[in-house]
């Protein structure tokens, strides 16, 4: 057993924005992605995220507002650098905020946010959601310069899109490790606080959950696709063991 690892645990943030999919698909008011919260929170998870999207596709404003209220509900609210969305984070003030980009067209956060180069404009956005206690997030591609641009302009926390490492396979897949690895680190180095996501399953998560910079990691996809057959309380679990097991070095 790696000694690094006992004792240590990864936060696991369950994204419900897929359980609003399934409601928005039928225009009704189930199933609730607060009740499925709800039930994540009870079988285990640390914190709910959602990503409140421009088109509304999935989760409604009543959604984050209502996720604010659930007694013991860490909230990790996802959105876009914009000004519409920053008074709408100031107004419910979740405990977090990740910044992702987001296109219309995109079926889902497609790549990082491009930190770097874009400094002059995130960095007020960045420090009026810090300066009202909000802890910030920037949701960037394992790259060195973004992960000391997302410094510069003031966020406390990276979150590591998992995405590219997820979908490839053998020495593009130990590249992709090795990035994640080395962009983590260098994270911590300038004393941010490392998060990461996307893509991930109970089959891929543990060599991320086992990264020793890891913080939290948030999977929504395929949590929700998995509660389907067992339940939302089942496939959580299931989650919390995968990364359990990594850390155990198992
Ligand atoms: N983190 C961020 C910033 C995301 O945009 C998403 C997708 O909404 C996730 C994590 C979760 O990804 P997945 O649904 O593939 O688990």
């Amino acid at each position: 057993m790696n000694a690094d690892r006992v004792g240590r645990r990864v936060l696991l943030g369950v994204n419900v924005d897929h359980v609003a999919t399934l409601r928005q698909a039928r225009g009704t008011s189930f199933p609730d992605p607060v009740e499925a919260a709800r039930l994540a929170l009870e079988a285990g998870a640390d914190g709910i995220t959602v990503h409140l999207r421009e088109d509304r596709r999935h989760v409604q404003e009543h959604d984050v507002r209502r996720l604010r209220a659930t007694a013991g509900c860490k909230l990790n609210l996802e959105m876009a650098a914009t000004d519409e969305m920053a008074a709408f984070a100031l107004d419910v003030r979740p405990e977090d905020v990740c910044i992702v980009p987001e296109r219309r067209a995109e079926l889902t956060t497609e790549g990082g946010l491009a930190v770097a180069g874009n400094e002059s404009t995130l960095a007020p956005l960045v420090g009026r959601l810090v300066d009202a206690g909000i802890r910030v997030s920037l949701f960037v591609d394992p790259d060195r310069g973004q992960v000391e641009a997302s410094r510069a302009v003031g966020a406390q926390v990276v979150e590591l899109h998992t995405g590219r490492w997820c979908d490839a396979s053998g020495d593009a897949a130990a590249s992709e490790l090795r990035a994640l690895r080395e962009a983590a680190d260098a994270a911590v180095r300038r004393g941010l606080v490392v998060n990461a996501g996307h893509g991930l399953t109970t089959g891929n998560v543990g060599p991320i959950a086992a990264l020793p910079a890891m913080n939290e990691l948030n999977i929504g996809h395929s949590i929700v696709a998995r509660a389907v057959y067992v339940g939302i309380g089942e496939a959580v679990r299931e989650m919390r063991r995968a990364i359990d097991r990594a850390l155990a070095g198992e």
